[in-house]
C-alpha cells in the first residue's frame, strides 16, 4: 500500500512510514496528511478550540538545560518570581476573561516549596471549583506531586524533549536523564494526573529518525495532552548559532500526532507562533485543538524568555480573546468557555507495557 493511501485510510504508521513522511517533499502527501488530521480533529472535537490561561510564575531555575534561555547559567537576564498573591490575582483575572483552565508554568525555582503551589491550588479550587489546574513546574518528587494532586491539581505537563537517551544527554547536563523524565511521567500516571508530554522539533543534533521515534514514544505513553514546538535558539545559550526548527516539519509532526493520537488535546504552541506569523492558525489547521494564551503579568511576559523573540500577545482585556475567536471563525472554528477535559483517560497499564 502506498504511503499516500496509508495516510488517507488511517492505516497504522510504522517507524519506516513515519521516517518516509518526515523526509518527503511530496506536496500531495502533505496535503492528505493535513486534511486527514484536520478532519480527525473535527470528528472528535467539532468546531471547538479549548483555551488555557498560561501563567509564568517564575523564571528562576536550578536546572541548566542547554537550549533554554532561563537556564541557571544565564546571568544576563532579569529574574523574577510572582508572589502567591500575584499568582492568585492572575488566576482570578484569567477566570474573569473566560479561562477555565490555568496552566502554572515556570522554572524549578528552589524558593518555591510545595506550599506555594498547594496554597494556590487550594484557594483556586475553593473559589472557582469548576476549573482545572495544570502544572508545568519541572521535575518534582512523587511525594511533592502527591501533595499537589491531593490539593486539587488536575493535570501535569512534562515534556521528554527527545526519545533518544544519547540526544537527551547532548541537550542537558549530566545529572538529568531521559530515564528520570520517563519515571516521573509514570509517577504522574500512578497519582492519577492527566498527563501531558512532548518534544522539541529541530533541536541541535536531532535527526529525522529521532523524531520518528519521538512520535512512537508519545504513542506508547498515551498522554492525554501532547505539546510540541520548534526549537528556537536563545542568544545567551551554547546553541545560539543553531537553526530554528522548520515550520513545515513542525506542521507535519502536528498532523502525525493527531492521526496517531486522535483524541489527544494538542496545543498550537507559542513557539510555532514565534517562528511564523500565522503559526497559531496553521497549527489548528494541521490538527491542533488547544490554544494557550499567555495571561501572565508584564514582568513575566518581559522576562520569561525560553528562546529569542518569544511572542506574547496583549491580554489586558477580553478583546484579545474576541479577536482570536474571530480569527478562528474564518477557518470554521470557535473558542469555547469550558474546562476542556480529555475525551478519554489512558489506563496506567497501557503506559507500563
Ligand atoms: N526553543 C523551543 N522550545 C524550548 N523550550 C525550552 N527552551 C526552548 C527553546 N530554546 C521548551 C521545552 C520545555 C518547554 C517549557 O519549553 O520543550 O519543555
Amino acid at each position: 500500500m502506498s504511503l499516500l493511501n496509508k495516510i488517507k485510510d488511517n492505516k497504522w504508521l510504522e517507524e519506516e512510514d513515519l521516517l518516509a513522511i518526515l523526509s518527503s517533499n511530496d506536496k500531495g502527501l502533505e496535503k492528505a496528511l493535513q486534511e486527514n488530521a484536520k478532519a480527525t480533529c473535527e470528528k472528535y472535537y467539532g468546531k471547538n478550540i479549548y483555551i488555557r490561561g498560561l501563567i509564568e510564575y517564575s523564571n528562576i531555575c536550578r536546572k541548566n538545560c542547554y537550549y533554554c534561555g532561563i537556564q541557571s547559567e544565564n546571568t544576563n537576564i532579569k529574574r523574577y518570581r510572582l508572589s502567591q498573591n500575584e499568582l492568585y490575582n492572575t488566576i482570578e483575572k484569567a477566570y474573569e476573561l473566560g479561562f477555565r483552565t490555568f496552566v502554572l508554568q515556570g522554572g524549578e525555582d528552589p524558593k518555591l516549596t510545595d506550599d506555594y503551589f498547594v496554597n494556590t491550588i487550594l484557594k483556586t479550587k475553593e473559589n472557582f471549583p469548576e476549573t482545572r489546574i495544570t502544572l508545568s513546574i519541572g521535575e518534582r518528587t512523587k511525594k511533592s506531586l502527591k501533595r499537589m494532586k491531593e490539593a486539587g491539581a488536575d493535570r501535569f505537563l512534562l515534556r521528554f524533549e527527545t526519545s533518544s537517551a544519547k540526544h537527551f544527554e547532548k541537550l542537558h547536563p549530566e545529572n538529568d536523564s531521559l530515564e528520570k523524565r520517563l519515571a516521573m511521567l509514570q509517577d504522574l500516571r500512578d497519582l492519577d494526573f492527566i498527563v501531558g508530554t512532548g518534544f522539541m522539533i529541530g533541536s541541535p543534533g536531532q535527526t529525522l529518525q529521532d523524531l520518528a521515534q519521538d512520535l512512537l514514544l508519545v504513542q506508547r505513553i498515551q498522554p492525554e495532552m501532547i505539546g510540541v514546538g520548534p526549537f528556537i535558539p536563545h542568544k545567551n545559550t551554547r546553541f545560539k548559532n543553531f537553526k530554528e526548527g522548520e515550520l513545515g516539519l513542525s506542521l507535519k509532526i502536528l498532523s502525525l500526532l493527531r492521526l496517531m493520537n486522535p483524541k489527544a488535546l494538542i496545543p498550537s504552541t507559542t513557539a510555532l507562533n514565534t517562528i511564523n506569523q500565522k503559526g497559531r492558525i496553521l497549527g489548528i489547521l494541521h490538527g491542533a485543538n488547544v490554544l494557550m494564551p499567555n495571561v501572565s503579568p508584564n514582568i513575566a511576559k518581559e522576562n520569561y524568555n525560553l528562546y529569542d523573540s518569544k511572542k506574547s500577545t496583549g491580554l489586558e482585556s477580553g478583546e484579545f480573546l474576541e479577536s482570536l475567536d474571530k480569527e478562528l471563525k474564518t477557518i470554521g472554528r470557535q473558542i469555547i468557555v469550558d474546562v476542556g477535559d480529555p475525551l478519554v483517560r489512558s489506563s496506567n497499564e497501557i503506559y507500563r507495557r
